[in-house]
């Protein structure tokens, strides 16, 4: 394995740490009052997405020792290395191509010698015609009548994906089709899920790369159980149960038709799949030509990406600043306002994006790291976060930079209401960068004792990403834009974005107390005391 030099102690590193001490004092005013030209110039576009990024605590020199560094790490290498189909996934020996799956008929990307392009178009093409039939009521149930209700049972990427993108994109999805969203291993899920459901008109999605899943097997199996104590017949399972998977053997032995299974392949991570088979659902409820529109947005983030230089690309700039806060301004996590009702689980998806690859604590040659890596991303739709978190993020004593997402045209139009949106949005990032300092609140004849609570310090970063209005186009962006942000931090930081063995343990664990609490007599426990006297008790408990 190739030797990595420690991060720390590269020359761009070493200037970035010194920077940082001349700079940490300064206060956004100050930048801008210096500069009056910054709040244009420190711009950027990428098709279809306009960021400014002038509200972030930086200065031309902090830009040019993060591109020295993105340098130093060989950014544009590693990104020629993931484009390419090498095998950038180390722990795992598998290729990073989630971008292969937008990239258009007749591209060549190379996987162990062979072209994956025409596999990935075959899968789609089935996908678009299986939709096709699904959403005029050519496809019928078990009994005869059309499907009126999807179901897609995943977890993890094979849910948040899909369960944002349907919902990010409902505006554009057929009315008469209802869609829902099976995750949690809680049978509360499962039964509120299905209660009012008709089993004759409803379609399941089992959706898992893996397809061993422990939370996404079981729901699957309670919805054959459910479905099948309607319809009585086992062949009713293939009009009412499909697969999207990589494990065409257990989709098999779960019953499902392999003709019904949608495949994708080992260099897709799961939360890098929603523009894979995994967004069936999403095909489904918009249909095939908004679904390609969604990828041609992925796409054309992808070659922005892969071919802008550094200074005008926007996942870099976006990537290097946020590594600039995580490592050197220490900010532990990321706020992502976006300011568009249809965005309201776009904040969960990137929780898993960013978490999920980032969340790792040494370096790929194996050494533990000694700066922060991934943050802790949230976020809430604008305006409802106002009233909520946004106090903490102005006048708490955490360093919160904040991403705000916002359209300049509203899909539902309605009398003064996008305006009112927009001017949130305007005056957020407006506050949280200038404050009001003590002398404007005394200006206001505020008494004395009272001025410190009226007091916004300001100084508060954030960028602001201005699209034009919500489409499937806009969303590829979009999703595409954050993927390379996580691609970019993780290159600097020097860890492995792909892999998640962090989530292994627990499943392990879970796998062997699930026995112990099912067994009929008083199990013989060997766990530390506190874990064997919860299972006591939830045995006591449960009787
Ligand atoms: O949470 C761990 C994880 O492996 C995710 O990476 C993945 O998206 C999820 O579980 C679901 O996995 P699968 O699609 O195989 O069911």
């Amino acid at each position: 394995m190739a030797q990595h030099t420690l991060l720390t102690q590269r020359p761009a590193w070493a200037a970035l740490r010194s920077h940082f001490q001349d700079l940490k004092g300064a206060h956004l005013r100050d930048l801008f009052a210096a500069d009056p030209d910054r709040g244009t110039r420190l711009t950027a576009e990428a098709v279809g997405v306009f960021a400014d990024y002038s509200k972030n605590r930086v200065t031309d020199e902090t830009l040019t020792l993060l591109f020295a560094l993105a340098g130093e790490c060989d950014l544009k290498g590693r990104i020629g290395a993931m484009f390419g189909g090498e095998k950038i996934n180390i722990t795992e020996n598998r290729a990073v191509l989630h971008t292969a799956l937008r990239a258009p008929k007749g591209a060549v990307v190379t996987v162990d010698g062979k072209n994956v392009v025409p596999e990935v178009h075959a899968v789609l093409d089935a996908m678009s015609a299986f939709a096709d039939r699904v959403r005029s009521g050519e496809w019928k149930g078990y009994t005869g009548k059309p499907i009126k209700s999807v179901v897609n049972i995943g977890i993890g990427g094979s849910d948040l994906g899909p369960v944002m993108a349907n919902e990010a994109l409902r505006f554009y999805a057929q009315r008469d089709l209802t869609f829902r969203f099976l995750s949690n291993v809680d049978g509360t899920d499962f039964s509120e899920t299905v209660r009012d459901l008709d089993p004759a008109e409803t379609l399941f999605i089992v959706c898992s790369k893996t397809f061993t899943t422990q939370e996404t097997m079981t729901n699957a199996e309670s919805a054959r159980a459910w479905s099948l104590a309607a319809l009585k017949d086992p062949a009713s399972v293939a009009k009412h149960f499909v697969a999207v998977s990589t494990n065409a053997a257990k989709v098999k032995e779960f019953g499902i038709d392999t003709a019904n299974m949608f495949g994708f392949w080992d260099w897709v991570g799961g939360r890098y799949s929603m523009d894979s088979a995994v967004g069936l659902a999403t095909v489904l409820a918009l249909g095939p030509t908004h679904f390609r529109e969604l990828l041609a947005g992925f796409h054309a983030m992808d070659e922005h990406f892969r071919t802008a230089p550094f200074e005008k690309n926007v996942p870099v700039i976006l990537g290097l600043i946020s590594v600039w806060y995580g490592s050197f301004f220490g900010a532990e996590t990321a706020a992502v306002l976006p300011y568009d009702q249809y965005l309201k689980r776009f904040p969960a998806y990137l929780q898993q994006l960013t978490m999920e690859s980032n969340g790792k604590r040494v370096t790929l040659g194996g050494a533990e790291v000694d700066y922060q890596t991934g943050a802790v991303y949230w976020g809430e739709p604008g305006t409802n976060g106002q009233h909520s978190f946004y106090q903490l993020i102005h006048q708490g004593t955490k360093l919160i930079p904040c991403d705000f997402i916002a359209f300049c045209r509203s899909l539902n139009p309605v009398g003064r209401h996008h305006d009112l949106l927009m001017a949130n949005v305007f005056a957020q990032a407006e506050a949280l960068a200038f404050g009001k300092t003590a002398e404007q609140v005394r200006a206001d004849k505020v008494e004395e004792w009272l001025v410190p609570h009226k007091t916004f310090p300001g100084n508060r970063p954030s960028n602001v990403l201005l699209l034009e209005k919500l489409t499937p186009f806009a969303l590829g962006t979009l999703v595409a834009l954050y993927e390379h942000i996580v691609f970019t931090q993780g290159v600097i930081w020097d860890i492995g974005s792909f892999d998640q063995w962090g989530v292994e343990l627990g499943k392990a664990l879970a796998s062997r107390i699930v026995p112990e609490l099912e067994a009929p007599a008083e199990p013989d426990l060997k766990h530390d005391s506190s874990t064997n006297a919860l299972i006591r008790r939830y045995r006591q408990g449960k009787k």
